[in-house]
């Protein structure tokens, strides 16, 4: 069982988070009073996962409200949609960013809020509501993927999908946690997942935290280990998904997926709600984040590419939806075809 919060909001006004560029290393907490700070941290990956983005920005909304010198209630908005444009820059794909600001804005803007106080209460009280939204739905997929999960099972997982990710109990990670607290017998295979590592530095130590068996895989072995070893099914979670069911996740899910069709193996796509963007046709109007070559031709502090050496770091890819068994939300398994039954979901 896990034992620490990725996310927690300070009753004096803070929001402290883990610092996931430090784990496994170390668990150093880092606490904010400053929305930009928080979009910084954002950006630099002290908090990551899509879910986790999303209930942090709100967050960062609640810290913009409460230090606001603002003396009445147009000019406190004001300042909550400067700093909603500051946040909404922090990263482009994981929609739940944009999901949560949203929704906190749209909840400063009720006309019967009438009062700087009214207003600052009811911001800080959405951030909650959509940690509290994130919390059940990682339950309730845990709940949902049971069936789908044989006794035995060896699953392959990319990224991390844990509750650093998403606040409470994980998503795609989930899937995996809740069949091993069920009493089934599960096996992980977790992808490393180049270049920032999530899988071998932080789904290896939250697997660590809930006592399931994995061993870390280099991405590239995925292939491998579906034909040699055999895999019953490839979880992975998701940054945005589009109306039709393409799907932005993790740079490496594409290949994972090509290969998981190859060799038979089903392969679910796992997130909430809030990460279903029904705005977007498909996922060609997806924006892929590019991040810096230093992560691909550096580890930390070390050089390990030739000096001068150029490379190119999409942080995510998009897998076209024939190539996706279901996906697992928290109002249940979605099959294809997924243009018609996400807009029912979504209904
Ligand atoms: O760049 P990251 O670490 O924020 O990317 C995270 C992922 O791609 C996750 O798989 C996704 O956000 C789902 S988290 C439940």
């Amino acid at each position: 069982m896990k034992t620490y919060h990725a996310i927690e909001w300070l009753a004096e006004g803070k929001l402290r988070l883990i610092d996931q560029r430090r784990l496994p290393q170390e668990l150093v907490y880092c606490d904010y009073s400053d929305y930009h700070e928080v979009a910084v941290a954002i950006r630099e990956m002290v908090v990551r996962g899509a879910p986790a983005i999303g209930i942090t920005a709100g967050y960062g909304l609640a810290l913009a409200a409460w230090y606001s010198p603002a003396t009445d209630v147009e000019t406190l908005r004001a300042d909550l949609r400067a700093a909603d444009a500051v946040l909404r820059a922090a990263r482009p794909t994981a929609v739940n960013l944009f999901w949560a600001l949203e929704r906190v804005l749209r909840r400063a803007a009720d006309p019967t809020l009438t009062t700087v106080a009214a207003i600052r209460k009811a911001v800080l009280a959405e951030a909650h509501a959509i940690y509290a939204f994130e919390a059940e739905s990682n339950f309730r997929i845990g709940q949902n993927a049971l069936p789908l999960v044989p006794d035995g099972a060896k699953i392959i997982h990319h990224c991390n999908t844990g509750p650093l990710a998403t606040g409470e109990y994980g998503t795609a990670l989930r899937v995996i946690t809740a069949a091993h607290e069920a009493g089934k017998r599960v096996f992980a295979y977790v992808d490393e997942t180049r270049p920032r590592l999530q899988g071998a530095r932080l789904t290896a130590w939250e697997l660590q935290q809930w006592g399931v068996p994995f061993t870390i895989i280099v991405d590239g072995a995925a292939a491998h280990i579906m034909r040699t070893v055999g895999i019953d099914l490839c979880v992975v979670g998701c940054d945005r998904i589009a109306a039709n069911g393409d799907t932005a996740n993790k740079i490496g899910t594409y290949s994972l997926a090509l290969a998981a069709k190859a060799h038979n193996v089903p392969f679910y796509v796992v997130g909430p709600t809030s990460t279903i963007d029904m705005t977007l046709a498909s996922g060609d109007d997806i924006v892929i984040e590019q991040r810096s070559a230093d992560e691909v031709t550096r580890f930390e502090a070390c050089q390990i590419a030739p000096a001068g050496a150029s490379a190119t770091n999409p942080a995510f890819d998009v897998t076209p939806a024939a190539y996706i068994t279901a996906m697992i939300t928290e109002r249940g398994v979605v099959y294809p075809p997924f243009k018609e039954n996400l807009a029912r979901l979504m209904a």
